[in-house]
């Protein structure tokens, strides 16, 4: 098996570039599979399992798919199937979402129902309900759900997600730039690698406005064409070094950061005593006070909140706060099991309800812990990167579904960490190529 080993307590400097979000080019991926005339030329791809698994998604539906360093061109001119492999699907949930575009261009689309994950159910029930509104039918049979359009193709219509569901507002958004009329999505997540994806849709053809507010409008059309586009920066990335620097650091750029998609982020490291600088190509981070977090309350929830992707790296950085900090956890059931692994390093946290009560210690003391979830897993590296000693980090495989070289990133800024593979990575790494 795997894992990261590191030697904590040197200090972060210099300049470290963002890659493109995990989170936009996903459900870029699959809306693609829109493009009935002329390709598509993604660009800032980064390198992912999560990505691979999508372009794999993409490619058995019949697309073809070309690499070219952090560029994918996609035809998907002549597609041969509206189900995707359903090991693809269970293995990522994100992969779901091929759904949409399936049933608009095909009027049908066959997806296997998506696995629960580490961090709580994942139900599709809005998804579901989102795309019955637009007229088709939803058939739950042997894991997967089968949609079809009426004869006369997907209508539009006025929907209100119950919950601002970040893929489910991707769903129906692609299901509805090729109904007939007008669709009115209500409540809508407003995150901006849904900004992104609609931008995208727009550059094929597409007419979605308000993307990134509560309302997002849809005026069908005929068909969408291919389109180049740049994938905006990983906002969940720059984030991770933002707070990782807040503590170790003696002054680090993290280029292509967009400050104000962090803002709740920036907010509460200012709050905790950090120096933060917005300059127009990325943001610059000073540390706090002796390397010690002032103590904070965090509350996650949906965007433009403080992001539950962002939590579990907070709560490795408040163990050693100047005092108690509480993280409460509003968007997933099951996203603290970051706590016992941060525990084993001498962390004084326990959880009340959806709240984590974190008394800050003078330090953490490095130990063998093991990644649970991909955020989970970058916590994991913050903390022995502040730890007393040597960490070892198990469970690569969550850090590469999320992070394009996480380690090759802070060794360039001054951090010891080495990259020991397992059996299971090679054969991973050999396929992520
Ligand atoms: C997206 O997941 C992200 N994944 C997640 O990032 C992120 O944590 C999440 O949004 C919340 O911001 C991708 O974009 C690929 P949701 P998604 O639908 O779309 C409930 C990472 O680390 N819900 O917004 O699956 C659901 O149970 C990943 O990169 C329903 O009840 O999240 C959850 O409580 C982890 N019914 C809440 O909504 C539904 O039909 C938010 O889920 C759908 C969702």
């Amino acid at each position: 098996m795997g894992k990261i080993v590191i030697e904590g307590g040197y200090p972060l400097e210099g300049t470290v570039r963002v890659s493109g979000a995990k989170n936009a080019v996903l459900p870029i991926l699959a809306a693609s599979l829109l493009a009935e005339e002329g390709v598509s030329q993604i660009e800032e791809v980064p390198r992912l399992l999560d990505v691979r698994v999508m372009a794999d998604t993409v490619s058995a539906l019949g697309a073809k798919l070309e690499w070219n360093g952090s560029s994918i061109r996609v035809d998907a001119r002549r597609l041969l199937s509206v189900c995707p492999p359903a090991e693809l699907v269970r293995k990522m949930r994100a992969s779901f979402v091929v759904a949409g575009p399936l049933l608009a261009r095909f009027g049908e689309a066959m997806v296997a129902l998506p696995g629960g994950c580490n961090i709580g159910p994942r139900p599709v029930d809005l998804h579901i309900k989102g795309l019955e509104a637009l007229g088709a039918t939803a058939v739950v049979e042997n894991g997967y759900v089968h949609f079809r359009a009426p004869r006369g193709g997907l209508h539009g219509a006025r929907i209100y997600l119950d919950v601002p569901s970040v893929g489910a507002t991707q769903n129906i958004m692609m299901a509805a730039v090729l109904a007939k009329g007008q669709t009115i999505i209500e409540n809508a997540a407003k995150e901006p690698e849904n900004v992104d994806l609609a931008n995208y849709l727009n550059a094929m053809g597409a007419r979605v406005r308000g993307a990134g507010t509560d309302v997002i409008r849809v005026e069908g059309v005929d068909r969408l064409h291919g389109a180049t586009h740049a994938v905006i920066p990983d906002r969940i990335e720059a984030g991770t070094f933002l707070i990782a620097s807040a503590l170790i650091g003696r002054g680090v750029y993290v280029e292509n950061a967009l400050s104000h998609h962090l803002m709740p982020l920036i907010a509460k490291l200012e709050e905790a005593g950090a120096v933060i600088e917005d300059r127009v190509e990325g943001i610059k981070v000073w540390p706090c006070q002796g390397g010690r977090m002032r103590p904070l309350d965090v509350k996650t929830h949906y965007y433009p909140s403080f992001p539950t992707d962002l939590q579990a790296q907070m709560v490795a950085a408040l163990t050693v706060a100047q005092g108690t900090s509480t993280v409460t956890e509003t968007v997933f059931e099951n996203r603290f099991m970051h706590v016992a692994e941060l525990q084993r390093m001498g962390a004084n946290i326990h959880i009340e309800g959806r709240t984590a009560v974190i008394e800050g210690v003078p330090r953490l003391t490095g130990a063998r812990v093991t990644a649970t979830d991909l955020r989970a897993g970058a916590a994991l590296v913050i903390a022995g990167l502040l730890a007393e000693g040597q960490t070892e980090v198990y469970g690569l495989h969550h850090i590469d579904r999320g992070y394009d070289n996480l380690v090759g990133k802070f060794t360039q800024l001054g951090a010891r960490l080495e990259r020991i593979e397992g059996d299971a990575e090679l054969q991973i790494a050999k396929s992520v190529g």
